[in-house]
């Protein structure tokens, strides 16, 4: 069974096909999300990355917002009227493949987790992923990038991309800790993973030894899991 995972983030689109035990079958494609990122132009770089690889029986896709029944909700990062695009129909017709679609933090999470215990992730791209899991199960749809921090600006604001840029990797890099230390006592995690595009940027050792910085690569390889 051939997987083509499509990762689609507010300032890249990602894909690569795996086999059923995770080993890429193509090269991985990477194709700036076209601004604005509206559902045309974003289902015409996934239909491109998807004309490139190799053959595919099926298609996953992490989408940066909150997917129900393939259906999506919102997507804060990417541009337009995506609420009620029918995300998983859209992709399946074009691609001529069944398709699942999910949020693209709980996608990411499932590449990575142990499956024990209550376990969560963050992914620090454009903006701010959370993924909350018990015992392998996924709680989907978690949204705390949304939340306030501080009564006023969200976890996303504090410590998205462009926040980043604006402050520095050094102060960036705090800020990302003062998260973690927030939502310890509160989801009480036996692991937190911390992934996206700007998981390289942090230091192992500014953390407890529960907390693990994964490879962005995550971000397809959970779309295998989508699958039963
Ligand atoms: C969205 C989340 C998404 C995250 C990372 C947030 O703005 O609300 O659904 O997981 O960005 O892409």
């Amino acid at each position: 069974m051939r997987t083509l995972c499509i990762d689609v983030g507010g300032t890249g689109i990602k894909g690569a096909v795996f086999d059923a035990n995770g080993a890429p079958l193509s090269e991985r494609y990477r194709i700036d999300t076209p601004r604005p990122a509206t559902p045309e132009p974003v289902m015409g770089v996934i239909f491109e990355i998807a004309s490139n690889v190799t053959e595919f029986d099926r298609v996953s896709c992490g989408f940066p917002g909150v997917v129900q029944d393939g259906l999506v909700k919102t997507a804060p990062n990417l541009d337009g009227l995506w609420g009620g695009f029918e995300a998983e129909f859209e992709i399946s017709k074009r691609l001529g493949r069944p398709a699942k679609v999910a949020n693209d933090a709980d996608v990411h999470g499932l590449a990575v987790i142990e499956g024990r215990g209550v376990e969560l992730v963050l992914t620090l791209g454009t903006g701010m992923g959370s993924g909350l899991y018990v015992d392998g199960a996924c709680a989907w749809n978690l949204e705390l990038g949304h939340h306030t921090y501080n009564g006023e600006a969200t976890y996303e604001d504090r410590v998205s991309d462009a926040a980043r840029k604006e402050i520095g990797s050094k102060k960036w890099r705090k800020r990302v800790r003062s998260v973690v230390d927030k939502l310890e006592p509160i989801f009480n995690f036996r692991k937190l993973y911390l992934g996206g595009g700007n998981a390289a940027r942090l230091d192992k050792n500014d953390f407890r030894a529960n907390v693990v910085i994964v490879d962005n690569a995550a971000g397809m390889l959970g779309g295998l899991k989508l699958w039963p």
